[in-house]
């Protein structure tokens, strides 16, 4: 049925680079993505967590269509985006738009704010006179909160801090009424401060206009804060695999994998009161394996401080073992 279908899913997506070893080498493949089934709802969020490296930007791309996928699936609305007309792929681009990692290079230095932003709006034909095209690029700057938009209207790129330009970003992403935004790390470049504000933005959009979300960090408590506010669902990536996916709260509060774990106490906590483990885990190993040549098994055994046997040979599936709360992992997949 059409109104049950989500809005985009992966379906065991991989994503594989050839590289050459050496000048005249043989070729390898980095397997940045490896087998990820993934599901956003119409309003959704769906946070990809993990260290760098993992996958999160390449899954990301290839969820906006920048990206074609080796072996698996991207649909939108049900519908398989590699067999859509030119007319419904052009709809499912214009649908999803991405925020990319780096507000310093994602706009062009030459192109005023006002260039910038009619772009889109006279592309997709959304603004069709000089006046309207004035008015909606105003309505857009006051929307992510660039005031008087005035004042923004001229201005270059360097004469904007980090936050001001992640909003003209924002606001470009959002000028074209997409339905979900690909939000790439879009605080990891920004001061501190002005942190908050950009995840605050963000989820006010989503009230305001329903956009749903696949926000992408490495940082637990960033995405604490935007997918619990926003009750969302978290995946966690570890070297191009999701071991863990569930709502922000299941995860938060009662993590299911060890990698899960190892990340939510590298969070800094001042109330040494609330730690929530007295025994902090130790990794085995602090190198993080290269996706050209994953370890056998499962991924993280070389760094599990509790892989046994079995989990150097096999692959633990993900597996649902609470309502909508899934791992990938042998020590909890054992009966
Ligand atoms: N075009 C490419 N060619 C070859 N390898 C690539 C390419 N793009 C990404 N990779 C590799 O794929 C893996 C995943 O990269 P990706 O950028 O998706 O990770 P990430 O989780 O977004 O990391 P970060 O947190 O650093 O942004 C990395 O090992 C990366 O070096
Ligand atoms: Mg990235």
């Amino acid at each position: 049925m059409q109104q049950a279908s989500p809005l985009i899913e992966a379906r065991g997506v991989k994503v594989y680079f050839p590289v050459r070893k050496g000048l005249f080498g043989s070729i390898a493949y980095v397997r940045a993505v490896d087998g990820v089934s993934v599901a956003i709802p119409r309003g959704g969020i769906l946070t990809l967590l993990g260290e760098s490296g993992c996958g999160k930007t390449t899954l990301g791309k290839t969820i906006a269509g920048l990206i074609k996928p080796t072996a698996g699936e991207i649909l939108y609305k049900g519908k398989p985006i590699n067999r859509m007309r030119k007319k419904e792929y052009m709809v499912y681009r214009r649908s999803v738009q991405i925020v990319h990692q780096d507000p310093y290079a994602a706009l062009n230095p030459t192109k005023t704010v006002f260039q910038t932003l009619s772009f889109p709006l006279k592309r997709w034909k959304i603004a069709r006179s000089r006046r309207e095209l004035r008015e909606k690029v105003i309505e857009l700057l006051e929307t992510v909160g660039l005031t008087p938009p005035e004042d923004f209207l001229n201005k270059y790129p360097h004469q904007l801090s980090g936050g001001q330009r992640q909003r003209v970003v924002i606001a470009r992403a959002i000028s074209v009424n997409p339905e979900l935004i690909v939000a790439d790390e879009p605080i990891t470049m920004i001061d501190v401060s002005l942190r908050l504000g950009i995840l605050d933005l963000l989820l006010g959009l989503r009230e305001k206009l329903g956009t749903a979300y696949l926000f992408i960090t490495h940082d637990f408590g960033a995405a604490r804060y935007f997918t619990a506010k926003g009750g969302g669902v978290i995946a966690v990536m570890y070297l191009g695999k999701v071991v863990e996916m569930g709502p922000a709260e299941a995860v938060i509060h009662d993590p299911l994998h060890p990698y899960t774990d190892i990340l939510i106490q590298a969070v800094p906590e001042p109330d040494p009161d609330k730690m929530r483990n007295a025994k902090p885990i130790k990794l085995r190993s602090l190198d993080i394996p290269s996706p050209l040549n994953p370890p056998k098994g499962c991924k993280f055994h070389t760094r599990c401080p509790y892989a046994w046997e079995r989990c150097e040979k096999e692959e633990p599936p993900l597996v649902e073992l609470k309502p909508g709360h899934s791992v990938a992992c042998w020590l909890k997949l054992r009966r």
